[in-house]
């Protein structure tokens, strides 16, 4: 996180003796990256933060990485509403759509509360495409809705709740890291703060404003780790610290306060860039005026990015790009290296004279090949490669 925030209760000075009211110390956590050398937090907890009972073998969803290759080599597109299940939770009900060693894209339409959980693999950064909820952490809570990317440190215990009564499930794109996710470094200063040419600043982000206290014994906590899962249980509720600062912590920005950059010809994608990870990019293409130079042609040219496979989760307005595809609300496509892609046939043509365009889209792309895992496998549209052409020569 580039930026400093302090919540609840804390010592005036670091590593010193703080007190809880019946005399005893508070314990001290720090939480900090790239071994001491990066950012942290440092958490005031009631009870010990190591105090654990038990540890037992859990199954985590999805294996590490991805699952299938990519073969034959095809455009893809997944139909992420197809997943859509009775009694899911935002952790354990995840679908694995795409994943390699550096990163894995879920998606979930959850409705019940998650246990509580830990990823120790890297940061996880969830789009919320609808619904409403909380994500409770030990740094606090934090109110999510439509449009939130929720950013969380690697190894943050907390939980997913859905809003109570409203009959919605709540729908998320889940990317999980293999590190750290965080604004791309071009955006910031030597310091940490963001530039003017910034497309969002520290005004858009939202972080815990209050502790988040729960009493409790023996609390399970699942742990996705690099080994595999584990289920741990802690002798004290985690949620037991009264006071936190530093510059390490979760947070939630919503795509509708990314202020687009447009130009009088198309610009790249680039320009749209929200979020960088460890051998990914993290894009939002919100609605916008576009290309204004008289002879302009606002839609997309073809293109093959050769170093990357390109996803994209279509997330509100309409694609005029895409219109002829079968993309929809809750579709993604994926768009490998390998294969050139662009607007469907006939879109160039029609977006001449366009002075907005109406669209919402999540972009993740990937500088190693994407596997396709069981929430791919069982939602592809599978005439979907063909949509360019009309035609397969084996149909
Ligand atoms: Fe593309």
């Amino acid at each position: 996180m580039p930026y400093y925030r302090a919540v609840g209760e804390i010592p005036h000075k670091r590593h010193t003796q703080f007190r809880r009211p019946d005399g005893a110390l508070y314990s001290e956590e720090l939480m900090g990256v790239e071994g001491f050398s990066s950012e942290s937090a440092l958490l005031y907890h009631v009870g010990l933060p190591t105090a654990i009972v038990d540890s037992a073998e859990w199954e985590p969803p999805g294996p590490i990485s991805g699952a299938v290759a990519n073969r034959p080599l095809k455009p893809r597109h997944f139909l992420t509403h197809k997943l859509d299940g009775a009694g899911l939770d935002a952790v354990t009900g995840r679908h694995l759509l795409l994943g390699n060693g550096d990163v894995r894209l879920s998606y979930v339409a959850a409705t019940e509360a998650s246990p509580l959980y830990r990823n120790a693999i890297g940061d996880e950064c969830v789009y919320v495409e609808s619904g409403s909820g909380v994500v409770e952490t030990s740094f606090g809570a934090l109110a999510v809705g439509q449009g939130d990317y929720v950013v969380l440190p690697t190894s943050t215990i907390h939980r997913w709740v859905p809003a109570a009564g409203s009959g919605e499930p709540l729908r998320l794109f889940v990317i999980e890291a293999t590190g750290h996710i965080g604004p791309p470094k071009r955006y910031l200063s030597a310091k940490g703060q963001f530039l003017e040419s910034s497309p969002y600043c520290e005004r858009d982000l939202r972080g815990p404003s209050e502790p988040l206290l729960a009493e409790g014994a023996d609390v399970e906590v699942l742990v996705r780790h690099r080994a595999g899962g584990t289920k741990l249980t802690y002798a004290h509720h985690p949620f037991d610290v009264v006071g936190w600062d530093g510059c390490l912590y979760p947070y939630a920005f919503n795509i509708a306060d990314f202020e687009p950059i447009t130009g009088r010809v198309h610009q790249p994608p680039p320009v749209h860039q929200t979020f960088e990870g460890p051998n990914f990019v993290i894009c939002s293409f919100v609605p916008r005026k576009v290309d204004y130079n008289p002879l302009s042609i606002p839609v997309p040219y073809n293109h093959h990015n050769v170093d990357s496979d390109e996803v994209l989760f279509y997330t509100g307005g309409n694609y005029e790009a895409r219109r002829g595809s079968g993309i929809g609300q809750g579709s993604i496509s994926l768009h490998p290296s390998g294969l050139t892609h662009g607007p469907q046939p006939g879109a160039a043509e029609r977006s001449i004279g366009a002075e907005f365009f109406d669209e919402l889209a999540v972009m993740v792309d990937t500088f190693r090949p994407l596997e396709i895992g069981e929430g791919g496998v069982a939602s592809e549209d599978p005439g979907y490669a063909w949509t360019w052409s009309g035609r397969h020569s084996g149909a």
